[in-house]
């Protein structure tokens, strides 16, 4: 497969799928339909033998090592971070923390970067429509300075109001966030226009990228922006992986946040001095193996290909969002001009924790609840949604599985 090809012609969801070990198994004696890809993806097989491959052939400690094994190992850590660095266009691989997370690297910019710029009146603005880990870290840090956190309004299509955020960005604002697509309701925001208004004012942007990797190619020097975190288990890796992407400048201005070993130049106690970024951010042990199995993942996208993934997802979600319509007393909630596959929902005189404890029966797998993110939930004056969210290897067949058995379900609750 490459990614100049026209979709139709390359994308073979069968094979594919074949490539998906999970995603063949069965859930309460039904066939699984899972779509919970936001919540965290299933692994193509590359990803786990490579895993697989890394512990039984080259484990060991990365650079505290002369030996061969501590050498492959670090080769491959290290190798992942230029594999990272060049998915996202980073312009350097120094730019790119590898992290456990999108948490901990919007952790580590609230601690390093926010922390020490902020006096009391400070702000912080971020959106109604954020994941809790673009909205708590910044509120902690607030909390420590005497600064503010604001969040900028969305309107009832669950679009970002771009004037008003642009507004917002007012001389106490000291570092602006905003997620690139929203977990709940698929939103694509105007990051580039953003980051422009952001860069005209002089205030630094960090964008959350958890739930744009695994759907579109992102280009960090394109988007504009100043910090752009980003998680593995939602693109196809495994848990515990993520970077923070950051200009140099303010890489080489943060202070350490954890201390420990890997991190140090020279250790005495009347002052120790550390290592260059990236690595003063990564102390102790990291999750090699994991990095490993990201590698791999990102090798597995680019031989699929984003054209052909985008071209596919955009069919699926406008499939399931068509179905989906046809049901009586269901509410979409998020309807932006732009999304990823994402739909968010209600039934009239349902509870959606009621409707996926009984959808886990007839083996769909969707996320019920407030998909962490309560201000979006208290904008939409609802408690929860339903969620069913899709990845590249989903199929119409599955849309309609769900299709009917939401319908079952549904009558049993009426
Ligand atoms: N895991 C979170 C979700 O399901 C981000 O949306």
């Amino acid at each position: 497969m490459n990614t100049t090809a026209s979709p139709a012609t390359v994308f073979d969801i069968q094979r594919i799928r074949a490539d998906f070990p999970l995603l063949s198994r069965t859930v309460h004696g039904k066939p699984l339909v899972y779509f919970d890809n936001a919540n965290t993806s299933q692994k193509p097989l590359p990803v786990i033998e490579a895993m697989n491959e890394h512990y039984r052939e080259h484990n060991a400690n990365v650079s505290r090592a002369v030996h061969q094994l501590g050498e492959e190992a670090t080769a491959a850590y290290e190798g992942a971070r230029d594999k990272l660095a060049r998915f996202i266009n980073a312009p350097s691989r120094n730019e790119l923390v590898l992290t456990s997370g999108t948490t901990q690297a919007t952790n580590l910019v609230a601690y390093s970067y926010a922390l020490p710029r902020l006096q009391p009146g400070d702000a912080i603005l971020t959106t109604v429509m954020e994941h809790h880990a673009n909205i708590v870290p910044w509120q902690l840090v607030a909390q420590r300075s005497g600064a503010t956190v604001k969040a900028a309004p969305i309107d009832q299509r669950g679009e970002l109001i771009l004037e008003q955020y642009v507004a917002m960005l007012t001389p106490e604002v000291k570092l602006a966030c905003v997620t690139q697509v929203s977990n709940v309701l698929g939103t694509v925001n105007p990051v580039r226009e953003i980051a422009r208004e952001c860069r005209k004012r002089g205030i630094a942007l960090l964008v959350d990228g958890s739930q744009a990797v695994p759907h579109r190619p992102v280009d960090v020097q394109a988007l504009g922006c100043d910090f752009y975190a980003l998680t593995g288990h939602k693109m196809l890796g495994p848990t515990g992986t993520g970077a923070l992407w950051a200009r140099r400048e303010h890489l080489d201005a943060m202070p350490p946040f954890f201390g420990g070993g890997e991190m140090i130049r020279e250790v005495r106690f009347d002052g120790t001095s550390f290592a260059e970024a990236p690595h003063k951010f990564e102390a102790g042990t990291p999750n090699i193996a994991g990095f490993v199995g990201l590698s791999a993942a990102i090798d597995y996208y680019q031989s699929v290909g984003f054209e052909a993934i985008h071209a596919w997802e955009q069919q699926l979600l406008a499939y399931a969002t068509e179905r989906l319509r046809e049901i009586p007393g269901l509410r979409i909630i998020g309807e932006a001009a732009e999304k990823e596959p994402v739909i968010s929902f209600l039934i009239d005189g349902t509870q959606a924790t009621d409707l996926a404890t009984l959808l886990d029966l007839q083996g769909v797998a969707v996320r019920s609840g407030h998909h962490c993110a309560h201000p979006l939930m208290q904008f939409f004056g609802v408690p929860s949604t339903l969620r069913a969210s899709l990845a590249f290897y989903n199929t119409r067949e599955e849309v309609d599985a769900f299709i009917v058995a939401l319908l079952k379900v549904r009558k049993l609750l009426m």
